[in-house]
């Protein structure tokens, strides 16, 4: 049998490292692409695709989508994952914004453009639940209102108009998903729960951004990764689905089942609330679960347990 060809850019970040491993798994031969960016300690990233460079079926390619000439990278691919950005809500104001304009709006547009008359099956592009900005009702569907309040969630909408614009104009298959605040192994170390863990582990103050009233609905990193293969096979070109796991539960709540987990106290110090961050999120799934056959498997007590482990290992500084 001939094996099939992905496509995944941000190859070595968090989700994209754990697509790659998953499409090799499942026997695809997969070229990665990363220009690790320095917007977290790209060892991190050297980190999550050690044991991929390993695997004869992967390849990384070290080029940035915003600069590189993209000519010949989707050659013989039959589908592609698009996962590179700029993320993170909080640090999107200011001088910082060029940076995802660039990633996220630009780059994405010059992926799209090469992708014009390429043969691809799909292209699946990364968005985010930021679109909605404080959503009048919970859960959002994919229809409601787009009213980011973040900078970043500006880009990301950007983004999904272009992808839904190629699909469009050039008949470039893309399907974009909506992704709601993902965790587990690997996540990004700006992040809510990985920033938690840390200072629980090492018994240090943890900040919480306002109160911890605050909802989200948190999908595990394997939920994800499942979606985006479904999304791919299933996806209707130019169609955005919700991605949440359905665990919408407040971040106070999440810093309780942190403690029973690790048998820890955290030391919770309270600091204003962030411009950008909603104060709550949730998203209606029905279209995933109808169109895309998606059911997330893991619920937040299993998927803050794994993510646990993984810390420990990480802080010890244990390879993957
Ligand atoms: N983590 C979440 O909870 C979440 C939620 C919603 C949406 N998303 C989206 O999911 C995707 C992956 O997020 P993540 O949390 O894994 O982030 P991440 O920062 O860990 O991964 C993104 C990767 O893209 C790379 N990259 C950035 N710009 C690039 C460029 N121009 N060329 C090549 N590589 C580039 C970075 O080096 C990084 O490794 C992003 O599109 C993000 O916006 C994430």
């Amino acid at each position: 049998m001939v094996e099939r060809l992905a496509l995944v850019t941000g190859a070595a970040g968090f989700i994209g490292s754990h697509l790659c491993r998953r499409l090799v798994q499942d026997g695809w031969r997969v070229r990665g692409v990363d220009c690790f960016t320095r917007y977290y300690d790209p060892a991190q990233k050297e980190r999550n695709v050690a044991g991929l460079a390993r695997e004869p079926r992967f390849e990384l390619k070290r080029v940035d989508l915003g600069t590189t000439d993209l000519h010949g990278l989707l050659d013989g691919v039959h589908t592609a994952w698009h996962l590179a950005a700029q993320a993170g809500v909080r640090s999107s104001w200011g001088r910082s914004f060029a940076e995802y304009t660039s990633q996220n709006i630009n780059a994405t547009q010059r992926l799209l453009e090469a992708a014009v008359g390429s043969g691809l099956r799909c292209l699946v592009c990364a968005s985010s639940s930021s679109v909605y900005g404080e959503a009048p009702i919970y859960p959002m569907p994919e229809d409601g209102p787009l009213r980011p309040i973040s900078p970043y969630g500006v880009t990301k909408l950007a983004a999904e108009h272009l992808a839904r614009l190629y699909a469009l104009a050039h008949g470039v298959p893309t399907v974009s998903l909506r992704y709601f605040t993902v965790y587990g192994p690997r996540q990004r170390p700006d992040m809510g729960f990985h920033r938690f863990f840390r200072a629980i582990h090492g018994e240090q103050e943890l900040t919480l951004f306002g109160d911890g009233s605050q909802s989200r609905d948190f999908t595990f990193v394997e939920d994800v990764t499942e979606a985006n293969l479904l999304a791919a096979e299933h996806g209707e070109p130019g169609g955005v689905y919700n991605i949440s796991g359905g665990s919408r539960i407040t971040v106070l709540e999440v810093i309780r089942m942190m403690e029973r987990i690790t048998g820890k106290t955290a030391r919770v110090v309270r600091s204003g609330g962030q411009s950008g961050d909603p104060h709550d999120t949730g998203g209606d799934s029905a279209r995933a679960r109808e169109q895309l056959g998606f059911r997330p498997q893991v619920g937040l007590e299993e998927g803050l347990g794994r993510m646990a482990e993984w810390m420990d290992r990480f802080l010890r500084g244990e390879p993957e």
